[in-house]
């Protein structure tokens, strides 16, 4: 969970660069390395030593590790170098005799061998990791809309908030798609702890008394507790337990307060009031785009962090009703967004 909770500059590297590039600058390092290292050898190894033979088996490392972070294309682009450079055209190593050319010429055919081999079954097991995502994904939609069924008659503001979350972290410069991953997830299972909320009190249409409210704010502990336990939904339990905490510590259930909020908790937190606004619910009309932006600015660094509602305006309104369309597919009442006037920038409150 640190990689959410801390600055997204955090994140994995790899000599420097993240990410794909990371990954890119890495295999590229390696071929390089292991034909500077041939062209520096010194002549007395000539060309066919057991220490050359050694060297040149080192290219099998980048050629397996671009197939595994690449697959096909990953393992046809290092063998091709690999290829190259073995023939020769760096320190010019190709040998005299025909015998020993044809080994080379063998050696190169294993690189091809173990590229095509590699890449088969890294695409087998990239192929089944997306099935097994995606059967997750969708799972978890499938519990996410049972739950906003539950509360808000329609099953879509679980995943509006959660593409919402998406697209502020991508304006924070969050890039790395596992930490986007974990933002999308922690978004939308933020309130699955109402599982475990009577219905007396989550769906009371009057105010709650102080003692139902203390049932309420066990939410955020009931969800992070249930997620907690799955392997790949323990980072986004982070989120879901702190997803009601205020950047100025007035918030529940532990109270922290600042950058001691996990950042996607800080980002989410945004857009959950912000949906919540702008949207009709039992006890308001949904608010424009407009107002709900200006209570954001007006909570900025009480409820909000400063640095999360600044990225926020920068969002063109566009982007944000693009997302909200894209979620209003359920009939209901709880969305505003198939509401072309409540989508306007300037329309005025419907509260
Ligand atoms: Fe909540």
């Amino acid at each position: 969970m640190a990689r959410v909770m801390g600055d997204p500059a955090q994140r994995e590297t790899i000599f420097g660069f993240s990410g794909v590039a990371a990954k890119i600058a890495a295999v590229a390092i390696l071929l390089l390395s292991v034909s500077l290292l041939l062209s520096a050898l010194p002549e007395e190894y000539g060309t066919s030593s057991g220490v050359r033979d050694l060297i040149r088996k080192l290219y099998f490392l980048p050629i397996l590790l671009s197939a595994s972070w690449f697959a096909a294309r990953g393992a046809a682009a290092a063998t091709v170098v690999a290829t190259v450079a073995c023939l020769g055209i760096f320190g010019g190593s190709w040998p005299a005799d025909p015998s020993m050319q044809a080994a080379r010429m063998g050696e190169t055919g294993v690189f091809w061998l173990v590229g095509a081999l590699s890449a088969s079954f890294f695409e087998q097991q990239i192929k089944h990791f997306l099935e097994v995502e995606t059967a997750n994904e969708n799972t978890l939609i499938a519990l996410a809309s049972a739950l906003d069924m539950r509360e808000h008659s329609t099953g879509v503001h679980s995943q509006r908030v959660a593409d919402y979350t998406i697209r502020l972290a991508g304006e924070m410069k969050i890039r790395d798609r596992s930490l986007l991953e974990i933002l999308w997830k922690g978004g939308l299972l933020h309130d699955v702890g109402k599982i475990g909320i009577p219905d007396s009190v989550l769906l009371k249409s009057g105010p709650l008394t102080e003692e139902e409210w203390e049932i309420m704010r066990r939410h955020p502990e009931i969800g992070c507790s249930m997620l907690r336990r799955i392997s790949f939904l323990r980072e986004p339990s982070e989120i879901v337990l702190c997803h009601h905490e205020r950047f100025d510590g007035s918030g529940y259930p532990r109270g922290f307060a600042g950058k001691a909020i996990p950042l996607g908790a800080r980002i989410f937190a945004a857009v959950d009031v912000y949906d919540a606004l702008t949207t009709v619910r039992v006890y308001h009309g949904a608010a424009s785009h407009a107002e709900g932006v200006s209570a954001l600015r007006r909570g900025a660094g009480s409820h909000f962090d400063p640095d999360v509602v600044a990225a926020f305006e920068r969002i063109p309104y566009e982007d944000w009703a693009a997302i909200a369309r894209k979620n209003a597919t359920s009939p209901g009442p709880e969305t505003a967004w198939d509401q072309t006037a409540s989508m306007d920038p300037a329309a005025p409150s419907a509260i």
